[in-house]
């Protein structure tokens, strides 16, 4: 079986390598009457995974954690390679990927970088199906979603693989390709982390200790996610719960819209999107 090949072993390699070794611990868990050692369980449930990046100590350091292959050679990385993951930063990508030249048995390549359209890559990087892909660091926990876009024509057999490959790490979602940038921005956990740390910067301004206030804000922001989830009401019908007209909560959001709230998150989204059109440019 040919390997699972990423090129780049930074952050977004690290975390989908922590999800796929995660999958397998379940494994161990879902069957308990088999009972193979951990280290042996990764060759059966996925494939062979190997990491090249140009820095030796993240490869060690990836070995040491996941116990996956490393190979410090470009060139040997991707002629091992059946599915080949491009997990470099944007401004990487061309130059990495005209130094591979055209992949002889790679069966499709992945790529993960923010902004550079199918089309950019197929001219840097002929000969290959590609698709684009964009997970987030939840996929360390499992718990990611990850939106695939396929290029036209893409077997469905590669399309289930692909999908199957980040089905393991959370959810997935296939998008056309011109709403995949408003997705990038819209989706990253940056948002969540982001709202609680103003959330709880604003309660400790009040008064409240760190601690309670990060308990708050965390239970404020993840219990209203937990409650849309479950709740068969709509979004409108639970702020409207929560919320009692004239009271505490609606006091607080009215003010926090008159103060630009949505607006704001817009003009942030835009931003965003500008800059994931500018990687398109390179
Ligand atoms: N982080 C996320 O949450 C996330 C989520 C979805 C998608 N992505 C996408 O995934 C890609 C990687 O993001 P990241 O956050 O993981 O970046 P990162 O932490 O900077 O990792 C990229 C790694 O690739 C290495 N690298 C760069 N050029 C290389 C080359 N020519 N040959 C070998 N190695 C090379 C980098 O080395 P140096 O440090 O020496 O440059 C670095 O170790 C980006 O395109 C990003 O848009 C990221």
């Amino acid at each position: 079986m040919k390997a699972l090949v990423f090129l780049g072993g930074g952050r977004i390699t690290s975390a989908l390598i922590a999800g796929l070794r995660l999958t397998q611990g379940q494994a161990e868990i879902i069957a308990p009457q088999i009972i193979v050692p951990r280290i042996i369980v990764p060759q059966i449930i996925v494939p062979q995974i190997i990491v090249h990046d140009r820095n030796p100590e993240k490869l060690r350091e990836l070995r040491r954690k996941y116990r996956v292959g490393i190979e410090l050679d470009l060139h040997r990385a991707v002629a091992q390679a059946g599915l080949l993951v491009i997990a470099v930063r944007p401004d990487s990508v061309r130059e990495l990927l005209g130094v591979i030249g055209p992949p002889r048995s790679t069966v499709c390549a992945i790529s993960l970088a923010a902004g550079i359209p199918l089309r950019k890559l197929r001219q840097w990087l002929p000969g290959v199906p590609w698709v684009r892909a964009m997970p987030s660091p939840a996929a360390r926990f499992g718990k990611g979603l990850t939106a695939l876009a396929f290029e036209s024509g893409l077997p469905r057999n590669l399309q289930k693989e692909v999908t199957d490959l980040f089905e393991r790490v959370g959810g997935v979602m296939k998008l056309p390709e011109e709403k995949f940038n408003a997705f990038t921005v819209t989706y990253s956990i940056s948002h969540g982390y982001h709202a609680l740390a103003a959330l709880a910067q604003a309660a400790e301004e009040l008064g409240l200790d760190r601690k309670t206030a990060l308990l708050a804000s965390a239970h404020a922001l993840a219990d209203g996610i937990v409650a849309w989830r479950e709740a068969s009401a709509s979004l409108d019908e639970l702020l409207k719960e929560a919320a009692t007209p004239g009271g505490i909560a609606a006091t607080v959001m009215q003010t926090m819209d008159e103060g630009g709230y949505q607006k704001i998150i817009e003009s942030g989204l835009r931003t965003g999107l500008k800059r994931t059109r500018e990687n398109a440019k390179r």
